[in-house]
C-alpha cells in the first residue's frame, strides 16, 4: 500500500488546493490535467499557498518536501497507474464526468475508490451505468473551496456505493486533517448547499422585499452568526441559547420560526418526535446537567475566534 498513490484529476482551483490537502499529510500525490497549461503551473501554485500557509503560521512540516510530494503526470493512465484513490476535480458537467469515470476506472488498478468533488452531481448520475464491481466504488466526496483551509468534506454515497468504500474513504480525509461528514443519500445540493441556500433564499426576499441592505446581510452573518457558527454549530446553538437545553428552544422558538417558514411557502413544523430525537442527540454529546460547561466552552470558543481576527487585523 506504501506505493500506492492519491491521484488528482483536473488541475483546477479544487484539484490544486486538494493535492496540498493530501501532500501535506504525507500522502504521494500525482495530478492529471488534459490542458497542458494547467498542469504547467500545477507547483508554481502550490508553492504559492504553501508559502500563504507558512506565513500565516499554518503549514507544519517542510515545505520543500511537501513539494516534493506532488508529481505531475503527462497523461491520465500513467497518473492512475498505481492510484488507491482517485479524487474527481473536473469541471462540473454530467456527461463529462460520466465519460471520465469511465476511463478512470478503465485505467486505475480494480480496487482503487473513486470520488468526486462534484457540486451537485451525485455518483447515481456519473458512475450509474457502470458495472456493479466497478461503481461499488464510486462516491461524492465534496469539499468546501479551497479545501485546504475548509476542512469540511462531504462523503455522499449513491446507493450502490459500498459502505466499506465510503469508511475508507471518510477514514482517508481525517487521517489528512479534514472533517468528513457523512450525508446518508442523494438530495439535491447535497447538505452544504442546502444549508447556505436555506440562508442565501432569505438574504434575498429580505433584500427584495426592502428590510435590509446587502452590506448589512453581509455583516449580520460575518460578526453574528457566522462568527458564532465558526465555533458552534446551529443545533448547539440552540441548545446553549435557551436555558433547558433545545427542547426549551423549541418550545419557545419553534412556533415563530414555524411561522416564519409559512411565510415563505414553506411547511414544516418541528413535530414532537423530530424534536425528541434532535434533543437525544444532544443530550448525549452535552447532559444537561454539564450544560453550564457547553456554554462556557462556547464562549470561549468565541474569545478566542475574537483574539485570531484582532491578530489577523493588525499582521
Ligand atoms: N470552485 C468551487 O467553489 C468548488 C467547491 C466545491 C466543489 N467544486 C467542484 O469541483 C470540481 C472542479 O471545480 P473547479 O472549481 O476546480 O473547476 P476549475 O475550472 O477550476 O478546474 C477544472 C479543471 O479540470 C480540467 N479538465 C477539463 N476537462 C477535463 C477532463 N476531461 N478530465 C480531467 N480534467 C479536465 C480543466 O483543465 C481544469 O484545470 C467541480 O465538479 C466543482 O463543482 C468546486
Amino acid at each position: 500500500m506504501q506505493d500506492r498513490t492519491i491521484t488528482i484529476v483536473g488541475a483546477g482551483s479544487i484539484g490544486v488546493a486538494f493535492a496540498i490537502v493530501f501532500a501535506r499529510a504525507g500522502e504521494r500525490v500525482v495530478v492529471s490535467d488534459p490542458d497542458p497549461a494547467r498542469r504547467a503551473r500545477v507547483d508554481a501554485e502550490i508553492a504559492e499557498r504553501l508559502d500563504d500557509l507558512s506565513a500565516h503560521g499554518l503549514l507544519e512540516g517542510d515545505e520543500a518536501a511537501i513539494r516534493a510530494r506532488v508529481r505531475v503526470a503527462d497523461d491520465l493512465a500513467g497518473a492512475l497507474a498505481s492510484a488507491r484513490h482517485v479524487q474527481e476535480c473536473a469541471p462540473e458537467n454530467e456527461a463529462l464526468k460520466r465519460d471520465l469515470a469511465r476511463e478512470i476506472l478503465a485505467l486505475a488498478p480494480s480496487d482503487a475508490v473513486l470520488a468526486s468533488s462534484s457540486s451537485a452531481i451525485g455518483a447515481s448520475r456519473f458512475a450509474g451505468q457502470l458495472p456493479e464491481g466497478q461503481r461499488a466504488r464510486c462516491l461524492v466526496a465534496h469539499p468546501g473551496n479551497p479545501p485546504y483551509l475548509v476542512p469540511v468534506v462531504e462523503i455522499v454515497p449513491a446507493p450502490f456505493t459500498d459502505p466499506a468504500i465510503a469508511d475508507r474513504t471518510a477514514d482517508l480525509f481525517a487521517r489528512c486533517g479534514m472533517t468528513p461528514v457523512r450525508v446518508a443519500r442523494e438530495v439535491e445540493g447535497f447538505v452544504f448547499n442546502r444549508l447556505q441556500g436555506a440562508l442565501l433564499r432569505e438574504a434575498y426576499c429580505l433584500v427584495r422585499d426592502g428590510v435590509i441592505g446587502v452590506a448589512d446581510i453581509d455583516a449580520l452573518v460575518r460578526d453574528g452568526l457566522g462568527l458564532r457558527w465558526s465555533v458552534i454549530g446551529p443545533f448547539e446553538t440552540a441548545d446553549l441559547n435557551t436555558r433547558g437545553g433545545i427542547r426549551a428552544h423549541a418550545a419557545r422558538m419553534g412556533p415563530a420560526y414555524a411561522r416564519m417558514g409559512a411565510e415563505r411557502g414553506q411547511n414544516d413544523p418541528w413535530s414532537e418526535d423530530l424534536v425528541a430525537r434532535v434533543e437525544a442527540e444532544r443530550r448525549a454529546a452535552l447532559p444537561i446537567e454539564r450544560w453550564e460547561d457547553g456554554v462556557r466552552a462556547r464562549d470561549v470558543g468565541l474569545m478566542r475566534a475574537l483574539a485570531a481576527r484582532r491578530r489577523g487585523a493588525s499582521s
